[in-house]
């Protein structure tokens, strides 16, 4: 027989673009971890119904991380004053070097599932690093933890140092082999192609990469116009490209299961290029601001129709919590209203907070906000250590928690329907 449930309180969730929907002491059911239907009043059918009831306390979508890098977890907040290749060379390649150690990657990527699921993270696209070892350890930890989603081993065989680069062939052998082993051992947590940008892969390892993504089915991510060296770079690396896009494009990378990192430089052609192949740009304002690449026009990048969704880009972003990213993005926009002379709408809270919820959730092929059918992906919040205010409705609860919140205020995690535990998602090792 199925197992009814019903979580009580006051729920919020984003199922459009631009607008909460909100009930108060409001009831989800859930069959077996399944989200049966939201309701302002609990219909008679579920009444014997095990109720949990979390009072006053807000009931959220918990938070989707489209970009991080998880081997860089030990350099966050390090390496700053630094941009993008310059901060490559010094900090992040000696970083994920010592991931060729399993058993070093094994404390670092405990550390870091239990501190995404205490900050509220239950989806994630992440980048390990090329060490198929490393990254079958932290497929192993975030599914461990209850996080769902893709993991990249990283591939690169140029243009970094002789302890962080393969050959094509190894490159290419490595990741077959790791992609067999990962379809077989996890339930949760999926391969995804990953070659690290153009200036780490020579056009035969794209070529590789890109009949690997074909053969498995599998999805695509990468970095694109992220800063202006960057993109400089890629354009005397492939003179026979007029712009970035087309180095993924030409070896089948740029399709509508490709997650695409910052996009901060993309023309108004590199745009149409993603709208016309389904590209999704994952916008990483906290990393963006903090290595001094440059601010994204979201704003323009919605209008024209383009999927976008939200990283925290560790650790080029300097917080894992989602919270951050999502008020992240909503100054990065209230800058450029600013200095498009009020031209440019910035984001609001409802706004941002799709991005972070809804839109990562349907890159996953679920939602938006909280629908039914979807397993339950939910965080129980508390704000009651803040001041008494007379703002008291939920949304506005929401929009402070959201400014002035921490993993403090999330007393619970649901993911993939299943209420997390503390001990099993390894909170309490978290930093
Ligand atoms: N481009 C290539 N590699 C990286 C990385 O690790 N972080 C960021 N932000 N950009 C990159
Ligand atoms: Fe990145």
């Amino acid at each position: 027989m199925s197992k009814i449930e019903i979580l009580k309180g006051n729920i919020i969730h984003a199922p459009v673009f631009g607008a909460l929907e909100v009930l108060a002491d409001g009831y989800i059911v859930l069959k077996d971890g399944v989200i049966e239907g939201l309701f302002r009043e609990l219909p008679e059918e579920f009444s014997a119904g095990d109720v949990t009831d979390y009072a006053d306390k807000l009931i959220v979508p918990s938070f989707s991380d489209m970009h991080l890098h998880a081997p860089q977890y030990p350099q966050l907040g390090m390496g700053l004053d630094l941009q993008l290749l310059e901060w490559l060379q010094k900090y992040t390649f000696v970083t994920e070097a010592r991931f060729s150690d399993t058993e070093y990657a094994k404390r670092v990527y405990s550390k870091l599932a239990g501190n995404l699921v205490m900050n509220g993270t239950t989806r994630v696209s992440a980048y390990s690093s090329l060490h198929r070892e490393a990254t079958l350890v932290l497929m192993d930890e975030l599914e461990k933890s209850g996080i769902t989603g893709y993991v990249g081993k990283v591939n690169m065989d140029r243009n970094s140092p002789d302890n962080l680069r393969e050959t094509t062939e190894e490159s290419l052998r490595e990741t077959r082999i790791w992609i067999e082993e990962s379809l077989k051992r996890f339930k949760n947590i999926k391969p995804i192609i990953t070659p690290r940008f153009t200036p780490s892969c020579s056009n035969k390892l794209m070529e590789g990469l890109g009949k690997l993504a074909a053969e498995y089915g599998l999805p695509v991510q990468s970095h694109l116009s992220e800063n202006v060296d960057e993109v400089n770079w890629v354009k005397e690396l492939h003179p026979d490209c007029e712009e970035y896009w087309q180095t993924y494009d030409k070896y089948g990378l740029f399709g509508s299961r490709t997650l695409m990192g910052h996009c901060v430089y993309s023309s108004k052609t590199e745009r149409a290029a993603m709208k016309r192949n389904g590209v999704w740009v994952v916008h990483n304002p906290d990393s963006n601001i903090n290595i001094a690449s440059g601010v994204a026009s979201v704003r323009i990048m919605l209008n024209e129709g383009l999927n976008v969704v939200l990283g925290s880009d560790i650790a080029g972003g300097a917080s894992l919590s989602m919270m951050r990213i999502i008020t992240g993005a909503i100054k990065t926009s209230k800058r450029n209203w600013l200095l498009t002379d009020k031209k440019e709408p910035f984001l609001t809270v409802a706004e941002a907070f799709y991005l972070a919820t809804s839109a990562g959730a349907r890159y996953f092929g679920v939602g938006p906000g909280f629908a039914k059918g979807d397993k339950l992906h939910a965080l129980v919040l508390d704000d009651s250590a803040f001041p008494e205010t007379l703002h008291s409705d939920p949304a506005q609860r929401l929009e402070r928690i959201l400014y002035m919140g921490d993993d403090r205020q999330i007393k619970e995690r649901y993911s993939e329907g299943v209420r997390l535990q503390a001990e099993e998602c390894g909170c309490k090792s978290a930093l």
